[in-house]
């Protein structure tokens, strides 16, 4: 069995799609959720899948001792689904290449520091672009910059507004990241 750990730091419906997804799966199996918002809804979430969780402040995350916290449930990977802080160097090291973001937007236009969740969407539509997508990479030192495992994109209207822009991509999240991180995680175990 793989272990999955998803970071979230707010709503959390990716979180949940995730968790959804893997609920009967044979090989792979969402172990825990970890947040560094304690007000966090992918908190509330996590209770429908028995799924525990934790909270940790942004001082513990730098620190190698927040291991710890996910300590107990052997994790494999670990899932970013709208997690907002950096990932420190010291955990990118521990999970090299089993650490996997997702982006709302077609890196690498759209990334870097700042760029999240609506301030993505918001730029998108400033910029009158004709489409978005979502980017699925791994997580290096760098805001954004680790290698793309899959990108998807959506038609954007003169019509969509941020929100609907918001929308659309949340839709392609819900489509495509639980199976492009089953497909990950299953062909990489094989390699390893
Ligand atoms: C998602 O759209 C995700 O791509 C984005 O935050 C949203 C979280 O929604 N992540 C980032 O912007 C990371 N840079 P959710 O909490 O409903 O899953």
């Amino acid at each position: 069995m793989k272990n999955l750990l998803i970071l979230a730091s707010g709503s959390g419906s990716n979180a949940e799609n995730i968790a959804r997804y893997f609920s009967k799966h044979k090989s792979i199996r969402v172990a825990a959720i970890g947040s560094n918002k304690t007000k966090a809804y992918v908190l509330e979430r996590a209770k429908q899948f028995q799924i525990p969780t934790f909270t940790f402040s942004n001082s513990d995350l730098r620190e190698p001792e927040a291991g710890s916290f996910w300590e107990p449930y052997e994790i494999d990977y670990i899932i970013l689904a709208g997690f907002l802080l950096k990932i420190p160097e010291w955990l990118i090291h521990k999970f090299t290449d089993r650490i996997i973001n997702i982006h709302p937007a077609l890196l690498p236009q759209y990334g870097g520091k700042g760029m999240y969740g609506m301030h993505v969407h918001q730029a998108v539509y400033d910029n009158r672009e004709k489409q978005s997508g979502i980017t699925i990479h791994l997580v290096n030192e760098q805001y954004d910059e680790g290698r793309i495992i899959f990108q998807a994109n959506t038609e954007l209207t003169a019509e969509d507004q941020p929100n609907d822009i918001a929308q659309k991509i949340h839709a392609l999240e819900y489509q495509y990241f639980p199976a492009v991180i089953e497909d990950y995680i299953q062909s990489h175990s094989i390699d390893s």
